[in-house]
């Protein structure tokens, strides 16, 4: 995978606090792209209803609803379990709970990273109490070495370092969402 200076991407507001390009705008794009072409074909006869988690996986929610050829159902949860830190408090909170009913659905959670998996955990276990008829989960990224509590995930789009990173929904202090590419961050917290 290339890796690119941020120079040669990065929106001059943001700069100081960028580090490296972690994954470029164009193999993001690349990459939704080919997850939603997998799930057109794994979920052919029985379209999923797509549960966004919010805020960090609303970009990736946009673009993967797009690439995916089915008609798919959307619905969202905002769940809190960092608070404005850059390390995982092990506390989630449901902020914001889904508005249809799981019963017999097949349930794709859209996740943007997993790191401890805490947060997951968590999501799969009050979800799959109200009984879908299948439960899986799609994460953008995934963070190397870093789970406390073991994971199966159907679909993800990149492994990466356990640097912290910013872009394409993630934020720090609710900032940088608005990234087309995610990087490391190394401005102050
Ligand atoms: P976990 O519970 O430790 O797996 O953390 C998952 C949640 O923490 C994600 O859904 C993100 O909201 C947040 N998070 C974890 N790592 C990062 C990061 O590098 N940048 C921004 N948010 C992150
Ligand atoms: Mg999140």
């Amino acid at each position: 995978m290339d890796r690119h200076s941020p120079d040669d991407f990065t929106a001059a507001w943001a700069k100081n606090v960028l580090g490296d390009v972690v994954v470029s705008a164009k193999e993001v794009h690349d990459r939704v792209h080919e997850l939603g072409q997998e799930i057109t074909k794994d979920y052919a006869t029985n379209p999923p209803l797509l549960v966004c988690v919010l805020k960090g996986a609303v970009n990736f929610m946009a673009d993967l609803m797009r690439s995916i050829e089915l008609p798919v159902e959307i619905d969202f949860m905002a769940v809190s379990s960092y608070g404005a830190a850059t390390k995982t408090s092990g506390v989630v909170r449901i902020v914001k709970d889904l508005d249809v009913d799981l019963l017999d659905r097949d349930v794709l959670i859209v996740e943007d990273v997993v790191d401890s998996g805490l947060t997951l955990n968590y999501l799969r276990q009050y979800l799959g109490a109200r009984n879908p008829a299948s439960l899986e989960v799609c994460a953008l990224l995934l963070k190397e070495g870093e789970q406390r509590v073991a994971q199966s995930l159907k679909y993800v789009g990149f492994s990466i370092p356990s640097d912290f990173v910013v872009g394409y929904g993630l934020d720090v202090n609710q900032r940088y969402r608005n990234l087309d590419a995610i990087y490391t961050y190394v401005g102050d917290v």
